[in-house]
Order: C-alpha cells, then structure tokens, then sequence
C-alpha cells in the first residue's frame, strides 16, 4: 500500500473550505492507502504562539479531525513533536539544504514581508522540517494543495542530495498529490474569494461556531439586487450561494431557487434563510462530536500514545538506517 503522510499547522479550527478541500479526502484515503497524518507543532513555533493557545489548538484540531471521521484504527494521527526523531531528521536534512534554495521559497518571502521582525532560521528551514516529516516514513505521496507544491520539490531536491551524497537509494522522491479532479473549492461569504481565513472570519463558517452565528453570517453574504434578464447566468457572489448550496442542500431545494433565479422571481432572504438551515442542519452533528471529544481527556490521551507509538516505530527505523548510512554507528 502506498504511503501518504500530510500534517496540519494547529491555528484553530477548521472552517467548511478545509473539511470539503481536505480533510473530506483525507478520511477517503485511509481505506486506500497507509496514512500518516500528524499535527504541525512544530511548524507552528516559527511564530512564537503562546503556549497555552498552542496547546489548545493542538487539542482543537485533533477534536475536530476524528470528529471529521479520521479513524486511528486505520491511519496513524499523531502530534509531530511526540516524534523526536523527526527533529534529528531535520537535523541531517540541513546539511543538504542550500541557503540560497531556501531563501527563494515563496512561503519564506511572504513570511519575510509580513514579519520582518522575526526572520528565524525556523521560518527559513520550515521547508526542511516537512522534508523531514514526509520522508521519515519515506512517503511517497503528499496530499496538499498548489500552495505546498514547492516545498514539495524541495523535499526532492534534498533527499536526492542525501542519496547522491552516500550513493545510496534510501529516500524515495516523494510527490505532491492533489485530488484535483475531485476537488471541491468552497467559496467564502464575501462574494470574491474561496473560503479561507486569509480573507477575515466574516469570510468562514468553521464547525463550532453556533447557530446564531451562521445564520448572522450567511445573511450577511454580499448579493446583488437581483436578476433582471430570464435565464441569466448568476454573478460571482450568487454563484457562491449556489455552490454552497451545492455542498449542503438537497436537490429539490437547489432546484427550487435556481427556477427562481431564472424567472426573476427569487428573493435572496429566503434563500439565504434556507442556505443557513441547511449549514446549520450539516455542521450541528459535526459541533456535536467535536465537544465530546475534546472533553473526553482518555480518548485525546490514548489517540496521541497509539500514533505517537505507531510513527515512532516507522521513524525509528528510518533514523537507524540514516544513522547508518552517513556513518554515525554504535561503538
Ligand atoms: N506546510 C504545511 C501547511 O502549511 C503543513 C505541513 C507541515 C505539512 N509538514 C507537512 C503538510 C508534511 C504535508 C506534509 O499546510
């Protein structure tokens, strides 16, 4: 079975955009290959977050990810700093990454422009840390979107450099996979932009926020004033109504407002009445199962020690072979 390995900064939680994006997939994959997914504590910290949030948010994202159906009888889930092999992975891996590759990721420019006061080393080797969380399984397949497309060619180019330096085959090449064709964009409720927190709160509808608020939320979605031409094709903004409708509405209620779009005879309260019900009505069993797990300390605790045995286990005969072939061995 194939390898797949993805982790997840911990920044809160998850909004409509990453369940259908991603995670949606992610809990596919595990009946089709070996699934390593982990949370990025380590990633996080090249931007100080305070320690309590860090922790929550580590807390937060575990909860919401099994509540999303992530099963860790099938993947192994695990918190990436529970792995101390993959520091001393990062580690080696340094030795094979160029300052100058480094400094020309598009990641580390923005980082640079948008926090010119904190250019750490972590910010400038981040693209090494998630070398080193892919190949210490020595995974071959990466489920990320465009974003990450070039840190996994980095990943590439220094295990290549690893496995021409000692002439070895050892690290696999491991590859971007993006479950493109299936790929649902989820807009946001600003009318221009997909869903994401890039583009402000107002813009998202994540799992734990209450009824009320998706309802303020989706009412306030920017529309237009209406069609005036029979059969005209929606703009952007209601476009965006309609293919969240898509996401969580039934057939009949999205026919029923499309015949109304056509005819001219649609209000956007009703529907939007309708879209934030139908939201509600998705979201509420997700809210649900998110609290209990994060309450539930035992199950929170017994998840990360089974993942944090099981990728330590694959980690640790990675690090023994590393060892091995760069020469560092027992006396
Ligand atoms: N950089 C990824 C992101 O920002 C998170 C990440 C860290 C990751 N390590 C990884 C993703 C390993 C895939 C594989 O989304």
């Amino acid at each position: 079975m194939e390898i797949v390995v993805s982790g997840t900064r911990p920044t809160g939680h998850i909004h409509l955009g990453n369940y259908f994006g991603a995670v949606k997939n992610f809990v596919e994959l595990q009946h089709e290959a070996q699934c390593f997914f982990f949370v990025a504590d380590y990633h996080s910290l090249t931007t100080h977050p305070n320690p309590d949030d860090l922790h929550d948010n580590v807390r937060i994202i575990l909860s919401e990810y099994l509540a999303c159906g992530l099963d860790p009888e099938k993947s192994t889930v695990y918190v990436q700093s529970d792995i101390p092999e993959v520091a001393e992975l990062y580690l080696i891996l340094n030795m094979f990454a160029h300052k100058g590759e480094l400094e020309r990721a598009t990641t580390f420019k923005d980082k640079v422009a948008k926090q010119e006061k904190n250019i750490n080393a972590g910010l400038l080797t981040y693209p090494v840390l998630q070398a080193a969380d892919i190949v210490i399984h020595k995974a071959l397949k990466v489920p990320v979107g465009k974003d990450q497309e070039q840190h996994l060619e980095m990943a590439r180019t220094f295990v290549n450099r690893f496995n021409h330096t000692f002439g070895v085959d050892y690290f696999p090449e491991p590859q971007a996979f993006s479950y493109s064709k299936e790929l649902i964009k989820v807009p946001g409720l600003d009318g221009a932009s997909k869903m994401s927190k890039s583009a402000g709160e107002q813009n998202t509808i994540s799992f734990y926020e209450d009824e009320k608020t998706i309802r303020k939320k989706i009412m306030r979605a920017v529309t237009d004033s209406g069609p005036t031409q029979p059969n005209s094709t929606p703009p952007q903004p209601i476009e965006n109504l309609f293919n969240l409708m898509a996401l969580v509405s039934t057939d009949d209620v999205i026919a029923h407002f499309k015949q109304a779009y056509a005819d001219c005879s649609i209000r956007y309260g009703d529907l939007k009445k309708q879209l934030a019900e139908d939201v509600v009505a998705f979201t509420t069993p997700f809210k649900e199962k998110i609290e209990a797990i994060y309450h539930d300390d035992a199950l929170i605790k017994r998840v990360t020690a089974e993942g944090a045995a099981k990728a330590r286990a694959s980690a640790q005969q990675t690090l023994r072979d590393v060892r091995e072939i760069i020469g560092i061995r027992p006396f």
